[in-house]
């Protein structure tokens, strides 16, 4: 996808969506050359990249400097990228600070969780050029608020709360809407009330899309499974063969040979 229009596109044409978050540059090439649609440069990273607890970690400059790195590797891609926590709740024009920031380190678009109070915020990106892709369900950053990873949306109030929240996004402007570990049965319910796409993570298969973060796919992190994401690599158990295998030549004298010995 070059434009956020191809997410609009995409609904219409009942095509389903592919995101994959990225981090980096070379990630993000390979990630280009993928069949996959459009990159997340998600708050994520504060985890997966920075070893941090949780995405509350994120800062300003965090985002911005992965932004940047992914859009050096996927310079025609929809990179959408998580304005960090809290910046969303200062006010309009500092959360328009931040996401001017976010877009010129090279994002299309910025993604901020939750719509309960940040209407005016969400008003303001969007009539300011900056197009907002929303997220409900398991947000993150509310981690501290859950008391932990928890399905959202279970109860008649809470699923009748985020079909009004995710309503109200589209009417604000968003292009888009994450919904993360909902069940299934709402995900589809929402996904049929809007008119925007929504793009599923441990929501069910009848999402607009799906978005998975890159290292859960490549099984890169042996002690981090979670259910909804489908592993397609053991990422980690090729890295550490590879690796294994480079300490065993060595120690054998067998790494470098003549042929890998530079003129
Ligand atoms: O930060 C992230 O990677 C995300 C996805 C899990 C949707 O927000």
């Amino acid at each position: 996808m070059k434009t956020i229009l191809d997410f609009a596109r995409a609904r219409a044409a009942a095509r389903p969506i592919v995101m994959v978050t990225a981090y980096d540059a070379l990630m993000a090439r390979i990630v280009a050359a993928s069949q996959a649609d459009a990159i997340l440069v998600g708050d994520s990273a504060a985890m997966v990249v920075h070893g941090l607890p949780s995405t509350v970690d994120a800062t300003m400059e965090m985002m911005c400097l992965h932004t940047a790195a992914v859009r050096r590797g996927a310079p025609g891609r929809v990179i959408v990228a998580d304005m960090p926590f809290g910046t969303s709740r200062q006010g309009r024009h500092f959360a328009a600070r931040v996401a001017g920031a976010l877009m010129q380190a090279g994002a299309t678009a910025v993604k901020l969780e939750g719509a309960t109070g940040h209407e005016e915020v969400i008003a303001h990106l969007v009539q300011g050029g900056i197009p907002v892709m929303g997220h409900l369900g398991l947000t993150p950053q509310s981690v501290n608020q859950f008391g932990g990873y928890r399905v959202q949306g279970r109860s008649a109030k809470d699923a009748a709360q985020l079909r009004a929240d995710a309503r109200r996004l589209e009417e604000l402007g968003a292009f888009a809407v994450v919904l993360e570990c909902v069940p299934a049965v709402l995900a589809r319910t929402v996904t049929k009330e809007l008119k925007i796409p929504t793009i599923g993570i441990g929501a069910g298969a009848e999402t607009s899309g799906q978005v998975l973060v890159l290292t859960d796919l490549l099984g890169l992190d042996a002690n981090f499974h979670p259910k909804f994401a489908r592993r397609y690599l053991d990422g980690h158990a090729a890295v550490l063969g590879a690796l294994d295998d480079y300490a065993r030549d060595v120690r054998l004298a067998r790494f470098p040979s003549c042929a890998e010995i530079p003129a």
